[in-house]
């Protein structure tokens, strides 16, 4: 395991690097999500925060039968059952398993795996973005699924850390008690379970050699809303780090492993990117371009 902030050849002093990224290395390394986990304490992560294989064939995956594809998962959610502190949260981003032409919501088929291990199910929310691959006989699929399960009925949940401006900010109370008064909260409204962000597709600034990259806007909603600050995130299928930075860029301490040692070596030079402040991450509350709308309404 990689316990250094940087790799060994790092120009940067470490503690220079510390201090940028408000505190504490990121725990990163090129290796099997089983065994890393191995050398994590029990109940050591509050958040656990990943998108697995889709069992579909990417370049990072080899197909297999559906069955074995879910007890590969049942092994790694087993682990991370035991990684989470009783506060905690697991965020398990998935979206269809595909064989031929029939289509299989991977969170339907995992569902029970989680329930078996005691889990509760706080949110089935739905990232909708609007780039893709287009279907010929079927509707093209411009959605996914993040499955929100806390480990005990008392988590970690700041809703003021996440709101959204309200639509109609001003709005009042029209009668009754509170008449005159504002009906909505001042800081904002509830984000909702729908949720609207760009896909790490080529011209978005994230993007990497990585095929499928979470947007760290979205990894950082989830950060904000179910950690505090020096809280650990962990992401077993961490891919380039998205969650790592996202868990940085609020002053928590990140845990990562990729199978692919080039996906590992772009995480560094990420982390490292922050630590010297020239990261390009696509900011928290940016619309979404419209092109009805002068510049894309940015
Ligand atoms: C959907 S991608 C995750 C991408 C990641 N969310 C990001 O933002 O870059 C799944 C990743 O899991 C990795 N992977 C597959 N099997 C693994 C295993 N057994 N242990 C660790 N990583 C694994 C793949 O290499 C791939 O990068």
């Amino acid at each position: 395991m990689t316990l250094g902030l940087f790799p060994p050849n790092s120009e940067m002093p470490e503690q220079q690097a510390k201090a940028r990224l408000k505190g504490t290395a990121p725990h990163m390394a090129c290796e099997d999500n089983l065994r890393f986990m191995e050398g994590l304490a029990d109940e050591s992560m509050k958040l656990i925060v990943t998108s697995p294989p889709y069992n579909i064939g990417k370049d990072y995956e080899k197909k297999a039968p559906l069955e074995a594809y879910v007890r590969q998962q049942e092994a790694v959610v087993e682990a991370c059952a035991r990684l989470l502190e009783p506060a905690g949260s697991i965020c398990w981003q998935t979206g269809n398993y595909v064989d031929q032409g029939e289509i299989v919501p991977l969170d339907v088929v995992l569902y029970p795996v989680f329930k078996s291990h005691g889990f509760k199910l706080r949110n089935r929310i739905v990232w909708h973005f609007e780039h893709g691959l287009h279907c010929s006989k079927r509707l093209s699929g411009r959605y996914e699924t993040i499955n929100w399960w806390t480990k005990s009925d008392t988590y970690t949940f700041n809703l003021d850390a996440v709101r959204v401006p309200s639509k109609y900010p001003n709005k009042r109370h029209f009668k009754g008690p509170n008449a005159g008064k504002l009906s909505g909260n001042p800081k904002g409204k509830n984000p909702g379970d729908v949720w609207i962000f760009p896909n790490v597709k080529s011209n978005h600034v994230e993007k990497t050699i990585h095929p499928c990259q979470f947007p760290v806007e979205l990894v950082e909603r989830l950060v904000l809303a179910l950690t505090d600050e020096g809280d650990c995130v962990f992401d077993p299928y961490m891919g380039v780090g998205s969650s790592v930075i996202a868990a940085l860029l609020h002053g928590r301490v990140g845990y990562g492993c990729d199978i692919e040692q080039a996906y590992v070596d772009i995480a560094w030079q990420r982390v490292q990117a922050l630590a010297h402040g020239t990261l390009r991450t696509r900011p928290m509350g940016k619309p979404v371009y419209d092109p009805t709308k002068p510049n894309g309404g940015h």
